[in-house]
């Protein structure tokens, strides 16, 4: 039990019963001053039934509380503020820390029960932009703090590897390509071939009949388009892979559209023998204007099916094979209604778990202010922005420690992850500008800024050199500094429950940031490595400490190097 549901619980005893633990808990405030108290609860709910002034309840309720476990409990005004015992709760947090180890925060509340993570997802013959890179970390941090909490996440990289855009490529290939230039530099040219048709068209608009004429074919198992297609996708993907390598993460489905192509006919059946599919103009669609949406395009004219046809067939599989308890999509905010659409035809078709989809959107990266896009050619390239990190955090550690051994493999850490945590920190909505010297400094607000206070902490412990038990020492608590960096490592646990419930690794991010400052401050006011009798008790906090920050740049998908 932590803190919090102490105070919560001695609250419910002291009401008898009149307020629920669920109701008590929000209610409860942090004071904006720690000589307020720790926590305060304000009586002003409590006057409609107890009859009488907020200051008179707050003062009865003091009387009717078990102080015992406090330093003290009084009134203030209308609230009821809490102290707590500072030295017991400070050795309590830090046993538990040292005790647990990588396991502090872990919960079991998740039952192994499946959350698959549609994520990452980037198109086949495009380059990954910052807005699949978004999807990839942002879901990974997901996968890991959602596993933390004993759910079991699967992770899907659902390629857009299937629409018309593949029978374009394949005329433009046939018209424009060669092997050669596409071994040379495969996504480069097969977006070079693919700008290059939608210039044509414009001219020659038969290219575009062309174009649907050779997916036809796609879809009907052609070996020729066949082939293309599986040769454009393989290269792709390697070249994908080789960023998510460097990255650290992987997948445990490459399931992407095409994986769909002949499972959508029984969905269209079954919309079709629901009556739900309406003749628009020669195509189907479900009308969703009850639902306040736009109509869900399932079959084109020409009989082709949508971007939404296999979502829905994806769906539909996603919960047959894995009876999901949530089912996740970590895909930008341009793409709203979409998901609104597809929950909606989903809950239309019968389907009560549509209730159970989650988008989880998020906002653009720009450059200088403005959006990134492919087509206009002001993209950022990724594979280029982690090499540029790299060295920008090679050049920082020579300048900083340049004894350290293996320095190329921190420079590689340090870099990616400062990219990672940038990402991370902001939250998901708000939109950020990409700024590469921003990203990468060991001071403010950044990934390796967390990195050094655990390689910091780590230094002390070398030094120390210190072979007694930590755990039964009692933390110092002569220094306010030690008290806020306690009241961290306590909150961890809260931490992730509520990056879980809002679906926002920024939370575990800005915690990080937090605890780094309040021990980089304890750091600078304290001499740890003293031999006085209260020495052990000082390393058991910077072992809390050091475990946590490794926790939290885990949860994020950070490495986290011993020495920087
Ligand atoms: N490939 C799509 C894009 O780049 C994202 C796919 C998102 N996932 C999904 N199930 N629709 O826009």
């Amino acid at each position: 039990m932590n803190v919090k549901e102490n105070v919560i619980a001695s609250l419910h005893q002291a009401l008898a019963s009149e307020l629920t633990p669920a109701e008590i808990g929000p209610l409860l405030e942090v004071p904006k001053s720690s000589k307020l108290g720790d926590y305060a609860f304000p009586t002003f709910v409590l006057a409609k039934t107890w009859h009488r002034a907020p200051q008179q309840i707050a003062a009865e309720l003091v009387e009717r509380i078990d102080a015992s476990g406090y330093e003290q409990v009084v009134a203030t005004g209308a609230y009821v503020n809490f102290f707590l015992d500072k030295g017991a709760f400070a050795q309590q947090t830090v046993q538990t820390i040292l005790a647990q180890g990588a396991a502090y925060g872990d919960s079991t509340q998740g039952q192994q029960a499946n959350i698959p993570i549609d994520m990452s997802s980037p198109n086949i013959a495009k380059p990954m932009s910052m807005g699949h890179l978004r999807s990839t970390v942002i879901g990974n941090s997901l996968a890991k703090i959602y596993a933390k909490l004993g759910f079991h996440p699967i992770k899907i990289n659902y390629l857009g590897d299937w629409g018309t855009q593949f029978g374009k490529l394949i005329v433009a290939y046939h018209k424009w390509g060669s092997e050669a230039e596409i071994k040379a530099d495969p996504i480069g040219n097969l977006l070079k071939y693919y700008v290059h048709f939608h210039e044509e068209a414009e001219k020659d608009p038969k290219l575009d009949d062309e174009g649907r004429a050779w997916f036809k074919k796609l879809e009907d198992g052609d070996p020729e388009a066949t082939h293309l297609w599986e040769w454009f996708r393989g290269l792709s993907l390697a070249e994908f892979k080789k960023i998510y390598d460097r990255l650290g993460i992987t997948f445990d489905s490459y399931n992407g559209e095409a994986y769909y192509n002949d499972k959508m006919a029984p969905v269209v059946a079954d919309l079709e023998q629901q009556g739900l599919l309406q003749e628009s103009q020669g195509a189907q669609i479900v009308d969703l204007t009850a639902e306040g949406l736009n109509p869900a395009l399932i079959k084109r004219s020409d009989g082709a099916t949508l971007y939404i046809t296999r979502d829905l067939a994806a769906a539909i599989d996603r919960y047959q094979k894995f009876h999901f308890s949530l089912s996740l999509y970590v895909v930008g905010a341009e793409q709203t209604e979409h998901f609104k659409q597809l929950k909606a035809v989903l809950t239309k078709m019968g389907y009560d778990w549509a209730a159970q989809i989650v988008h989880v959107p998020f906002g653009l990266i720009t450059k200088d202010g403005k959006k990134l896009s492919t087509r206009k050619g002001n993209v950022v390239l990724l594979d280029q922005v982690l090499d540029e990190a790299v060295s920008l955090a090679q050049a920082q550690i020579a300048a900083k420690n340049p004894q350290l051994v293996n320095a190329a493999t921190v420079a590689h850490q340090v870099g990616v992850g400062a990219v990672i945590f940038h990402d991370l920190k902001n939250d998901r909505l708000d939109s950020f500008d990409f700024n590469l010297q921003d990203v990468v400094r060991f001071e403010g607000e950044t990934g390796p800024y967390v990195q050094y206070t655990n390689a910091r902490a780590q230094s002390i412990l070398r030094k120390a050199d210190f072979s007694e038990d930590l755990t039964s020492a009692t933390v110092p608590l002569t220094d306010p500094q030690a008290w806020d960096v306690v009241k961290y490592l306590a909150d961890f646990p809260n931490v992730i429950q509520r990056a879980a419930a809002a679906f926002e690794p920024s939370v575990i991010a800005k915690y990080a940031l937090r605890l780094a400052k309040a021990f980089n401050k304890y750091y600078a006011n304290s001499k740890i490595l003293v031999a006085d009798e209260q020495l052990a008790a000082r390393l058991g906090l910077v072992t809390a400490v050091s475990q946590v920050l490794q926790s939290a740049l885990a949860l994020l998908g950070v490495a986290a190097p011993e020495e920087m």
